[in-house]
């Protein structure tokens, strides 16, 4: 057996040994809390599990559903980005469902990178980017994000024969891991970065529904001129806690996702009937839900900044996202940290360089337990 190059080039994905990880201690008896994956612990409303169950019910609904979604998801997608965006998208040429979005991250790489071209990506960021570029065989440049700068990446640093080879550039605010949000302001500068240099835009907006304290995340497409040279992806997973259910979209440039669609259409088969149409329904159907949601969100936030100090960590208030970016103490590998105090407490926080080397010296701390949990993993962690 000959395994192909790329699979040695390719790290293991960082929260599948994570995971390992957490099972062997649970298998040895400890009570684990894991603030490590950023899964909605919290279900979907029974409208949308009702129409699941509805639509699974009928005999129609169980073969290949087609490839680019159904005409009700499509439309329902537009639908919600005209109400809560006020972004008017084509359903037939400007949306295109996912199987939730990482796979459209990952494909987005196979349809826009060739080897020799570079993608820009925010170090920290999400595994995903990176891999993509490493999967279509092209080379992958971090985008540090740094505390002073809001976290948001300083696109004119980007060498001039880096900027000449790329063709993929990936934002993502709200930000995971750092729980950032970025400026419209910031966002028009992407645009006019990407137009200038004839970049493609992908803007990863999984968190846009999960906010707090009243702010409102913006679409990329909200920006004049956006859509030329932008495809937004989004995610049923964190805003309806949809995320075993694998329902995403890529919206925006048409140019951009009929080749995401080439590359999907040989790879995948579509999305179950049912959940399409429930999916739809989510979208569609009583919104005023997120709002409490996000209350206990919130709340759950707050309980971690409250014992932060306590455990010797430190972190600025996220106002979207699902995670607080913590601090370690000067001169305290974040790593070791979490390592110690999973053998010393049962509490597992992400190492920032799960993310990329610039997360180090931080522990992301995903907010997706029971507060009461949360608050056990501070009394654990501030007790070591
Ligand atoms: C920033 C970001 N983008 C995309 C995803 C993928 O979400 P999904 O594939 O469930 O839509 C995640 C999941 O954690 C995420 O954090």
């Amino acid at each position: 057996m000959r395994i192909a190059d790329r699979v040695a080039t390719l790290p293991p994905y960082v929260f599948a040994t994570i995971e390992q990880r957490i099972a062997a201690a649970r298998a040895s008896g400890v009570d684990v809390i894991s603030l490590g994956v950023g899964s909605p612990d919290l279900p979907p409303p029974p409208h949308i599990i009702d129409a699941l169950c509805a639509a699974a019910s009928r005999p129609d609904t169980h073969g290949y559903a087609g490839y680019f979604g159904t005409p009700a998801l499509r439309g329902a997608i537009a639908t919600y980005y005209a109400r809560r965006f006020g972004v008017s998208l084509d359903p037939e040429r400007e949306i295109l469902p996912l199987l939730g979005s990482k796979e459209g991250l990952a494909n987005m790489a196979l349809a826009f990178v060739d080897p020799g071209d570079v993608v820009l990506a925010p170090d920290p960021g999400y595994p995903t980017y990176r891999m993509g570029a490493i999967m279509a065989g092209g080379a992958y440049h971090p985008l540090p994000l740094r505390a002073e700068r809001g976290y948001l990446p300083v696109l004119d640093a980007v060498p001039g024969d880096v900027t000449k080879r790329a063709t993929l550039l990936w934002l993502n605010y709200p930000n995971n891991p750092t729980g950032a949000c970025a400026s419209r302001e910031f966002l028009a500068e992407a645009v006019a970065y990407c137009r200038e240099h004839d970049i493609v835009l992908g803007y990863d907006n999984a968190y846009c529904d999960v906010t707090y304290e009243g702010y409102v995340a913006p679409s990329i497409l909200e920006v004049p001129g956006a859509s030329e040279v932008a495809v937004e992806f989004n995610s049923l997973s964190k805003t309806y806690n949809m995320a075993g259910w694998r329902v995403g979209m890529a919206v925006g440039n048409a140019q951009a996702l009929r080749a995401l669609a080439t590359i999907k259409t040989n790879v995948d088969s579509g999305m179950f009937r049912a959940v399409q149409d429930a999916a739809a329904t989510a979208l569609l159907g009583d919104q005023d839900w997120l709002a409490e949601r996000n209350r206990t969100y919130e709340r759950r936030r707050d309980a971690v900044l409250e014992w932060l100090p306590a455990a010797g960590l430190a972190a600025d208030k996220p106002l979207g996202g699902l995670y607080v970016w913590a601090r370690t103490p000067a001169g305290v590998d974040a790593e070791a940290w979490a390592i110690s105090a999973l053998e010393r407490t049962g509490v597992w926080l992400t190492p920032g360089t799960a993310f990329g080397p610039h997360g180090a010296g931080h522990l992301r701390i995903s907010i997706c337990v029971p507060e009461e949990r949360l608050r056990e993993a501070g009394k654990r962690l501030s007790a070591l």
